[in-house]
C-alpha cells in the first residue's frame, strides 16, 4: 500500500514518533502496520526467510499510533485531530496520497532541513501547470523578501485553496509536504469551513501568517498522485522500475509496448 512508501519517507527523514489520522473503514492500515504473528509463524515454518524480514521490516519500522478523525470535515479538521499528541513541538505533515520519490533526500528531510535554519513554517511546494492550480493549495510569495537557497526558499504573504486559473498569486502548488508550528491548532479551532464547506489546512496557514513568517520551499523529487487513477498507475509504474525483482522485465515489456503502440 502506498501508505508504506510515505511512512518510508517520514522514517527517512529522522522522524521517529507517527501519528496515522485514520476513520472508519480504513482498519487495514492498522493491520498493515502491526506485528502478523500468525503470517511471521507460517514463514518461519516454511523457510521464508526473506519474505518473513520484509513482514518483520513493516512493523518495526517506527512508533506509529493512531487517532480516528469521526467526521470528514476536511484536512484541517484531520490535522485538528493530531493536537493532544504533538502537544507544543513543531511537527511535518505529509499526505496520504502524495508519494514523492527522491531517493538520496526525500522531501521532507529537505524541509526539516530548511525548518532547522528558520525556524518557521514551512509548505513544500512545486510547480504546476497554470490550468492545474485550482487543484492545489497555491502560495503567494512575497514580493519584497528576496528567495532564498537558489530561489527555491520563498517567503509568503499568503495562501489560497484551489484557486480559479484567473486569481492564482502564483503556480507553486502545496504538494502534501508541510513543517508546522504548534500554533496552527489555535488557528485550525477557530477556522471557518471554507472551500468545499471544509476545514481547510491553507486556510489556517494563511490565518497564522499574520502573527508569524510562513515559507515555501520548493523540494527536489517527482510527486505522484496517488489519488488519482491515472497518478496511480503512473506511480505503480515507476515503483516497478526500481524493483529489483521485477525491474528489468517490467522495462522490457515498455519497450516493447512503445514499440507496438508507435506501429498502430
Ligand atoms: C489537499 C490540500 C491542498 C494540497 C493538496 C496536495 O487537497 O488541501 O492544499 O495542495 O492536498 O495534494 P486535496 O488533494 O485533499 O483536495
Amino acid at each position: 500500500p502506498t501508505i508504506q512508501y510515505i511512512i518510508e519517507e517520514a522514517v527517512a527523514s529522522g522522524i521517529e514518533e507517527i501519528l496515522i489520522v485514520t476513520s472508519s473503514m480504513k482498519r487495514p492500515i492498522e493491520d498493515h502496520f502491526d506485528k502478523s504473528y500468525e503470517l511471521e509463524d507460517t514463514l518461519e515454518k516454511k523457510g521464508k526467510h526473506e519474505m518473513l524480514e520484509m513482514v518483520q521490516g513493516i512493523s518495526n519500522l517506527a512508533q506509529i499510533h493512531y487517532v480516528r478523525q469521526k467526521e470528514a470535515k476536511g484536512l484541517g479538521h484531520a490535522i485538528l485531530c493530531a493536537k493532544t499528541f504533538i502537544k507544543d513541538e513543531p511537527f511535518v505533515v505529509l499526505l496520504g496520497d502524495d508519494v514523492v520519490v527522491n531517493d538520496e533526500n526525500p522531501a521532507t528531510h529537505q524541509l526539516v532541513n530548511a525548518y532547522n535554519k528558520i525556524g518557521c513554517s514551512i509548505m513544500g511546494v512545486q510547480r504546476v501547470p497554470r490550468e492545474d492550480v485550482s487543484k492545489y493549495g497555491i502560495v503567494r510569495p512575497s514580493q519584497s523578501h528576496t528567495p532564498t537557497e537558489n530561489g527555491r526558499m520563498v517567503k509568503l504573504t499568503g495562501m489560497v485553496e484551489k484557486p480559479s486559473q484567473e486569481s492564482a498569486p502564483s503556480d507553486l502548488a502545496v504538494m502534501g509536504r508541510y513543517v508546522l508550528t504548534p500554533e496552527i491548532f489555535e488557528m485550525l479551532e477557530n477556522q471557518e469551513p471554507g472551500a468545499g464547506n471544509e476545514i481547510q489546512l491553507t486556510d489556517a496557514i494563511d490565518t497564522l501568517n499574520k502573527t508569524q513568517r510562513v515559507f515555501a520551499h520548493e523540494f527536489k523529487g517527482t510527486r505522484y498522485d496517488v489519488g488519482d487513477k491515472f497518478g496511480f498507475l503512473k506511480t505503480s509504474i515507476q515503483y516497478g522500475l526500481k524493483h529489483p525483482e521485477i525491474k528489468d522485465s517490467l522495462n522490457d515489456y515498455i519497450i516493447e509496448l512503445g514499440k507496438k503502440l508507435e506501429k498502430e
